[in-house]
């Protein structure tokens, strides 16, 4: 039988008879009549109880989320409810079937819940029993369908690769799995299916994706989960172009499709030195206008102890708002920044003059150059830190941010994408005293920079392109290495001995000996862009059985112990 969801009811099946499924999400007794909202995934719909029917009893004491069928006729309604789908019309009920009963839930199912996310992760199949939680899966479920449709039409085959993989550096931790058969060995869970897809170009299947599973040990925060999935991509015989360009047409879709929205091709580019130097961050939100300004020059002889002989002055202008912050609220900033290994932030507010502790630092002839290089006005605020490069950009930033949410200048229904490109190839890492790759090491080298991995690798520029989405890194790639001596090279340079290449990469070098096609590709961060499309900034909403920010289950308690004996299987030995 084909099942009637409740929406697919209105004032156009007037007198049908139906039979519905769903759960009691309400009930009311108005004037001896009972009033039930049915739910079932698509959303609410009233059923009416007159007193003279048989199971009236019955169905006034099921409590809320008990499961039920009923039969009925479809009347309209006499008082309309314009904020439900099928608010012209309600059911009247002639018969009911129990299939479930609930007992008292841990917490009202409704969207307006005040439980805890605690509890609301315990019990997780009530909770998305919710409809605005469940909607979110609605959205992912469409994005999924429009990804796999547009990637097929663009001749992409979808292929799976392995879960159970080797361990090979990706930048985060692997989840290691200990395996039976082969005593003390491991497989790692794949951080991306990088290798696998490089490998299938290899193979000569020109074009692959993946909705695929990835797995990183890594500290998480709102928009990171241990696991979580990617629409992974994969194409030869392209330049990076060719792969912005596939990846714009799937968003442009995806927008347009899912929220109506028609976004402008192609996107904005910027290079990572500008993004760092402007915005102080690889994913700049454009959807405010606060640059952070560079005043080095003017403070280069300063006596100012804080900016004295510091490699850069940098400073963010927040507008008419210097009557907005109080003295306490300008600790806080303070402290904010500190969090950022800033030395701290000094400020300044235009009031006619300029106005701080730090002006009897400044004589006449540096404030007017401030004033008229940062085109001050009437109430602006002034925050001033100085330090090194990368922590007064990265502090200012996070502050940046910060203001912008404070301060209400984010409009949060709106979308501002861009491309960031020209990506270092590495960075050092000062702990472990080498260069790691910034993306991954098989990303390629600007042909015009490989002279340079002998010489300066610091300055060594990537053919690597992130998709930035209202501040969120939604996705990335590159244009990857397809000869065996430029990838051996790259990973000399991040330290790997001719023993760890062969150890950990040698099925990589050796399969670029028998005719490796030129490559590149990009995964899409499918919870982010999910996020993003249902508006909400906890990527817990979006993934059906998440982990908490300390990596576990609430409502399954994974991860956990197991039996002895299983331990001794795997030839693994506790450490109390
Ligand atoms: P990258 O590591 O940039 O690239 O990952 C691609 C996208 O995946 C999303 N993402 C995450 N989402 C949720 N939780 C996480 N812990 C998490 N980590 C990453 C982001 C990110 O942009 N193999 C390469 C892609 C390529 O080069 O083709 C890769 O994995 O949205």
């Amino acid at each position: 039988m084909k099942k009637i969801f409740n929406t697919d009811l209105s004032i156009k099946n007037i007198n049908q008879e139906v039979e519905l499924y769903g759960w009691i999400s309400k009930k009311r007794n108005l004037g001896g009549m009972l009033f039930i909202d049915l739910r079932d995934r698509s959303g609410i719909i009233q059923l009416v109880v007159s007193p003279e029917k048989v199971f009236f009893e019955e169905l006034s004491s099921l409590k809320n989320e008990s499961v039920i069928k009923v039969s009925g006729r479809v009347i309209e309604r006499s008082s309309k409810n314009p904020n439900l789908l099928t608010g012209d019309i309600e059911v009247e009920v002639f018969s009911l079937e129990v299939l479930n009963e609930s007992l008292d839930t841990p917490f009202e199912v409704n969207n307006n819940t005040n439980a805890s996310e605690e509890t609301r992760l315990k019990y997780r199949y009530l909770d998305l029993r919710r409809e605005d939680l469940c909607s979110k899966f609605i959205t992912r479920h469409k994005i999924c369908m429009i990804a796999r449709n547009y990637l097929s039409d663009n001749h992409f085959l979808e292929v799976e690769t392995p879960i159970l993989c080797k361990s090979t550096p990706e930048g985060a931790r692997d989840y290691l799995v200990p395996s039976r058969v082969n005593k003390n060995k491991f497989y790692a869970l794949p951080q991306s299916p990088q290798i696998f897809k490089q490998l299938l170009m290899v193979s000569g299947f020109e074009r692959y994706f993946q909705i695929a599973k990835c797995f990183r040990d890594e500290d998480l925060r709102a928009d990171r989960q241990p696991e979580f999935t990617q629409i992974d991509m994969e194409m030869s015989f392209v330049t990076h172009d060719d792969v912005i360009s596939v990846t714009e047409g799937l968003l442009q879709k995806l927008f347009k499709e899912i929220k109506g929205i028609d976004i402008k091709l192609p996107l904005e580019r910027m290079s990572y030195k500008k993004a760092m130097d402007l915005y102080g961050s690889d994913k700049p939100d454009l959807r405010f206008d606060m640059k952070i300004n560079d005043v080095t020059e003017m403070f280069k002889d300063t006596e100012f102890p804080m900016f004295k002989d510091c490699e850069i002055v940098n400073c963010l202008v927040v507008k008419n708002a210097s009557d907005k912050f109080s003295r306490k609220d300008l600790d806080n900033l303070n402290l904010f920044v500190k969090k950022y290994k800033s030395t701290g932030v000094v400020y300044l507010k235009y009031n006619e003059t300029l106005n701080g502790s730090i002006i009897k630092f400044m004589d006449l002839s540096v404030q007017n150059n401030l004033i008229n290089a940062l085109s001050l006005e009437e109430n602006d605020l002034v925050l001033l830190s100085g330090g090194t490069y990368d922590i007064v950009k990265q502090s200012l930033g996070a502050l940046r941010i910060k203001l912008g949410n404070d301060l209400g200048l984010i409009n949060k229904n709106e979308y501002k994408m861009l491309w960031v490109v020209d990506f270092p190839m590495f960075e050092y890492d000062t702990e472990e005293k080498r260069y790691v790759a910034l993306h991954h090491p098989f990303t390629k080298v600007k042909d015009s920079d490989i002279e340079l991995l002998n010489i300066d690798p610091a300055k060594c520029l990537s053919d690597a392109y992130d998709i930035v989405i209202n501040g969120y890194e939604a996705g990335g790639g590159s244009i990857r290495i397809h000869d065996k001596n430029l990838q051996s090279k790259i990973f000399e340079v991040i330290g790997l001995t001719e023993k760890e290449k062969n150890e950990k990469f040698g099925f990589l070098l050796e399969a670029f000996k028998y005719g490796t096609p030129p490559h590149g590709g990009l995964a899409l961060g499918l919870d982010r862009l999910t996020m993003l499309l249902t508006n909400t900034e906890n990527i817990r909403d979006v993934i059906a059985f998440p982990k908490t920010t300390s990596a576990s289950c609430l409502m399954t308690d994974a991860p956990n112990y197991v039996d002895e004996d299983q331990l001794k299987d795997l030839y693994i030995k506790e450490v109390k």
